[in-house]
């Protein structure tokens, strides 16, 4: 063995089968990393399994065989009561916030299983990174703009500081302007330290905002890579750009 220094990545999946029925496995032998920082992005045609994916490392739906690891510690069909110790927080596509509820109230109840002092500390700072919310604290979530709701969505998930960040399609039903301010958000988050694995179906602006990219297809990898080089690959560009690439 060599002296090298080894890091372990926040997040590796090793050769997972997953889906929502024992005799159908969606994911069929998938396997991703993230390190430390990474904003790493998944795309995939629909259907491809880029959620069901990400549900089973979030362990929502069961991994039949592979494994999960979250630095280093194996989390494998980890119950979603864990997932907060366990340095992970996964933001679905839908239904990610109470609509019903102020934004204060959505926060508060996703601090509530912090110390009081450090709820407080972890919601006044969501209220600083994302000015949006403080402005309609006391609004119903049902009220606020898709890219609002998702907004509160992620400051809801960071208030327990995870190490990890998993987000399905965070722009799904948003304006190209909301997009650009969703994703502006997250990269500063990544800037600030956040890890992200994010799936996104625009493909373009997937390679555009990771550093690297998973493509998958069928429930499993199909090219993986640093996002820039992969926006240059003749094949995904053939297959998800329309040859020699669509403008958008
Ligand atoms: N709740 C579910 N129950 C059964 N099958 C599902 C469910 N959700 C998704 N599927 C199936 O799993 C496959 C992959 O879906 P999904 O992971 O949502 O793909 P993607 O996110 O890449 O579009 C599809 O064939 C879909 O019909
Ligand atoms: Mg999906």
């Amino acid at each position: 063995m060599s002296n090298q220094s080894v890091h372990t990545p926040v997040l590796q999946v090793n050769n997972i089968f997953a889906g929502y029925h024992p005799d159908l496995p969606i994911v069929q032998g998938a396997s991703a990393y993230v390190n430390k920082g990474e904003f790493v992005t998944i795309i995939g045609p629909n259907g491809a399994g880029k959620s069901t994916f990400i549900k089973a490392i979030a362990g929502v739906v069961n991994i039949t065989s592979g494994e999960v690891l979250v630095n280093g510690k194996n989390i494998t069909n980890i119950e979603t009561h864990n997932m907060a110790s366990a340095a992970i927080a996964y933001v679905p596509q839908t239904a990610n916030v109470f609509t019903s509820l102020t934004i204060d109230e959505n926060l508060r109840l996703g601090a509530s299983d912090l110390p009081k002092a450090e709820a407080a500390h972890q919601i006044a700072k969501a209220y600083a990174d994302f000015p949006d919310l403080m402005k309609h604290k006391n609004s119903k979530a049902g009220v606020l703009s898709g890219g609002q709701r998702q907004m509160l969505a992620v400051a809801r998930a960071l208030l327990t500081s995870p190490d990890l960040l998993i987000l399905d399609e965070p722009s799904a039903g948003l304006s190209p302007l909301m997009v650009n301010d969703v994703f502006t958000r997250l990269q500063k988050l990544v800037a600030s330290g956040v890890t992200i694995l994010m799936v996104e179906q625009n493909v373009k602006a997937a390679l555009a905002i990771g550093d690297r990219t998973y493509v998958l297809a069928d429930g499993k990898n199909r090219i993986d890579g640093k996002s820039a080089d992969l926006a240059a690959n003749e094949e995904v560009t053939a297959i998800y750009l329309g040859k020699g690439g669509r403008k958008s």
